[in-house]
């Protein structure tokens, strides 16, 4: 049985949608814990309603980036995780926390990799012209919103579109890829080659098209 820790900073529907992937499809894997950088955030409610342990470790009672992500990684290998999972988990992380969890840490971001890394993704793609958005599930490397890329999913950008409207249809197709990618890891399906490209070995799909 894999030992999952999810890292959120809000409302945590990513979260939730692998919570539920994995108590619904039985993976050889438990939510070992939810742990937030804010004690207001909302998925920190429907975790324990699970039954899932919890915790805050604000990253405002530190005096540096140091000294948080070194508490962070101490309360996550609390839970001797196997698979590290940021899901909406807000904050810039020092090379040394990402160096700890290499090759065993996933993060989702709202845009097709290696476009629009950082915040306002939606509306960068909007502004930009471009005709299709998407996310990107990948392994974490010291580089704010990149590293191997493990699945995608594409969907249109439409000529009325909004950033809430965009963020709306990506966040439908984050919930399909994120649980499966974590499923992959879990069950030692995905293998990163010297070039640091990510291929399922048996060959499942890792792009996702949405409407
Ligand atoms: C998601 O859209 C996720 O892709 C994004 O934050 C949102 C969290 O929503 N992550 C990033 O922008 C990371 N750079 P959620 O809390 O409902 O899962």
């Amino acid at each position: 049985m894999k030992n999952i820790v999810i890292l959120i900073s809000g409302r945590g529907s990513n979260m939730e949608a692998i919570v539920n992937a994995c108590q619904q499809e039985g993976w050889p894997a438990r939510i070992a814990a939810v742990i937030s950088n804010k004690a207001s955030a909302g998925g920190l409610q429907f975790a324990a309603s699970h039954g899932i342990a919890t915790a805050v470790v604000d990253h405002k009672a530190f005096d540096s980036r140091e000294a948080f992500d070194a508490e962070l990684a101490r309360v996550i290998d609390s839970f001797t995780p196997d698979v590290v999972v940021l899901a909406g988990f807000m904050r810039i992380l020092t090379e040394g926390f990402v160096r700890h969890f290499d090759g065993r840490m996933l993060n989702i971001h709202p845009s097709l990799l290696p476009a629009f890394p950082g915040l306002h993704t939606h509306q960068q793609a909007i502004d930009a012209g471009c005709k299709l958005a998407g996310a990107t599930v990948h392994f974490v490397t010291p580089e704010l919103d990149h590293g191997p890329i493990v699945a995608q999913a594409a969907v249109p950008v439409l000529p009325t579109d909004t950033e809430d409207s965009l963020s709306a249809r990506v966040l439908t197709q984050e919930h399909r890829i994120y649980p499966q990618a974590v499923r992959w890891m879990v069950e030692g399906q995905l293998d990163v080659g010297r070039d640091g490209k990510v291929c399922h070995r048996r060959g499942a799909p890792q792009v996702v098209w949405g409407g």
